[in-house]
């Protein structure tokens, strides 16, 4: 059965990378009626940070060479790594069920808020892949990013998870739909700007809602 894991992470509870998420989200559940749907608010709802006995479990996994979850399972010796399973277990199950994972996020300081980082911490483990699942990231930022803008090698968004998504989970084909110039909404020396990050915004919500009827 198909299986989409949603994952929102803006602190804000109404917000531009929520919106955008939702509408690829809610096209693709049109698509796809009776499948696996499930939603993660990373902000509402943070995951911990990673303690010493996950980064145990995590030696335990290079010293074995485990790569799947039962090993994973089978190294867990101590009460703290039998306390860091308990959390990683059932992050790890949940993203092992999902064909394709969704991600909304807002840039902060160039790149992903703490609450996405802390999950990725928490379900990355030692030569693991998710290949052939397929990612989509929804982002909002305040300024603009692309290619040939002044400010596009500061992008450690992008830049960081398309890295890492290829580099750590040899998923080499994300998708990301970037929603930019969202500061001309509060910042009024950006006004002039206003009609860019509409034009933005429509065409991110337009993108996700498209991708999630072919995904
Ligand atoms: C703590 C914080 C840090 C931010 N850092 C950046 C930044 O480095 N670059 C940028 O372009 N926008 C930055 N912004 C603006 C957000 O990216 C923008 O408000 C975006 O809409 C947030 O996504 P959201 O609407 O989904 O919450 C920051 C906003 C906050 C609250």
């Amino acid at each position: 059965m198909a299986t989409l894991l949603h994952l929102d992470a803006s602190a804000r509870s109404r917000s531009i990378s929520r919106e955008v998420s939702a509408a690829f989200a809610d096209s693709w559940r049109l698509e796809h009626p009776g499948a696996g749907y499930v939603y993660r608010d990373l902000a509402a709802d943070p995951v911990p940070f990673i303690d010493a006995g996950w980064t145990e479990i995590c030696d335990a996994v290079l010293a074995a060479g485990a790569t799947d979850l039962d090993r994973l399972a089978t190294l867990v010796r101590t009460p703290a790594q039998a306390a860091a399973w308990r959390i990683v277990e059932p992050l790890l199950t949940e993203l092992l069920a999902a064909d394709t994972v969704l991600i909304g996020t807002p840039m902060y300081n160039y790149s992903i808020p703490a609450s996405l980082k802390a999950w990725l911490d928490q379900v990355t483990f030692p030569r693991m892949s998710l290949a052939p699942r397929r990612f989509v990231v929804a982002t909002a930022r305040g300024g603009a990013y692309s290619p040939g803008t002044p400010k596009a090698a500061l992008d450690y968004q992008e830049s960081y998870l398309r890295d890492f998504f290829a580099g750590h989970f040899a998923v080499t084909d994300t998708v990301f739909i970037n929603a930019e110039l969202a500061n001309s909404r509060q910042d009024p020396a950006l006004s002039r700007l206003r009609g860019e990050h509409d034009a933005s915004y429509a065409r991110a919500v337009d993108t996700a809602r498209g991708l999630g009827k072919e995904y």
